[in-house]
């Protein structure tokens, strides 16, 4: 048996290692002094589309920052490019903002939207038909690169698109080698877009990632859900709260899940017990935030050369376009 999704299918095998990844993921971070979970589990299908409503929120002001970005300046960056590029984006989602930029390069266009995501990579295959020729690729970022650039055609150069600031959700150790590993799986003459994220007013970014209404709350929570749907643990959700804190020394936003009672939560397939003290909490994300200043150097430490910036002064938010060194 498989499940199909669109252009996409994965096999019952496929389907129970990634139980024994998740329940194993689920273990280590669990056992670790400060309990945390991969933010990568947050998007299953009701986290993309808790994640999706995110973008809409009124004090959410990144996504809009980045697409004002890209439908500004999308025929600048185009006329940038090599001549015969195909499009591989890391982390698409949904891909809504990718429409401005693939328009603006014109068809036919080979785009390969990579996910964790299979029912984001679904609705983005289904949105973006009409402007390009799509190829989705439900797998974690670098498995993803190197199935894309396999199939690179002779003098064709590939765009990478890192939009969202999802470089932010890297610990800045784990962000440089990250794209040292992406510069590798690249050529001379291939491009990095990257959305960078930069550091504002501290009530402005806390409450992006802690809106009234709850939603940021709920893409949190859903992850305790996920593992109660997937892993057949017991967490009740309703003893648990959403917590977004501001790392001054880190320059990050920090999602946690704080346990509002002592308790003990059992979860079936990753053979585990866990006891939760009042106030302890689950660290679930981090979302780093940028100096102008420092994405240059980080162009230039991980093999990259800067072609050009636009930046949002309503939302202060980068948009970079890097080419291989
Ligand atoms: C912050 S969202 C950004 C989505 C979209 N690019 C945007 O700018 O609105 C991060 C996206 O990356 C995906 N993602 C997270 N970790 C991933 C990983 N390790 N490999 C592939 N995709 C991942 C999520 O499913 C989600 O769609």
């Amino acid at each position: 048996m498989s499940t199909q999704v669109f252009g996409w299918s994965k096999t019952e095998a496929e389907d129970s290692a990634a139980v024994r990844e998740f329940a194993s993921d689920v273990r280590n971070g669990l056992a670790k002094s400060q309990k945390e979970l991969h933010s990568k589990y947050l998007y299953d299908e009701l986290g993309s589309s808790l994640f999706e409503s995110i973008t809409h929120l009124p004090e959410y002001g990144l996504t809009r920052a980045d697409e004002r970005l890209l439908q500004r300046h999308a025929r600048d960056i185009a006329s940038l490019l090599p001549s015969r590029v195909a499009i591989i984006e890391l982390g698409s989602g949904v891909g809504q903002k990718t429409r401005h930029l693939l328009q603006a390069i014109g068809n036919p266009l080979r785009y390969y939207p990579i996910d964790v995501s299979a029912d984001a990579l679904a609705r983005c295959e289904r949105d973006l038909a009409d402007v390009a020729e799509v190829h989705p690729l439900v797998q974690s970022y670098l498995d993803g690169m190197a199935r894309a650039t396999a199939e690179r055609q002779p003098d064709e150069s590939f765009l990478v698109m890192f939009l969202g600031s999802t470089i932010g959700n890297f610990e800045r150790k784990c962000a440089l080698e990250f794209l040292r590993d992406l510069r590798r799986a690249l050529l001379p003459g291939d491009m990095l877009l990257i959305g960078a994220d930069l550091v504002k007013d501290r009530d402005r970014m806390l409450v992006a990632y802690d809106d009234p209404t709850g939603v940021t709350g709920a893409f949190n929570l859903n992850l305790l859900g996920r593992i109660n749907r997937e892993l057949g643990a017991d967490f009740r959700l309703r003893d648990f709260e959403h917590q977004a804190r501001w790392n001054e020394d880190q320059r990050r936003i920090e999602m946690h899940l704080r346990s509002r009672v002592d308790q003990t939560v059992r979860i079936a397939e990753a053979d585990l017990t866990v006891n939760f003290r009042a106030d302890e909490t689950i660290w679930t994300e981090s979302s780093h935030k940028f100096q102008l200043s420092e994405l240059d150097a980080l162009a230039e430490q991980t093999g990259f050369r800067v072609e050009d910036q636009w930046v949002d002064r309503d939302w202060p938010f980068a948009e970079n376009l890097w080419a291989v060194s």
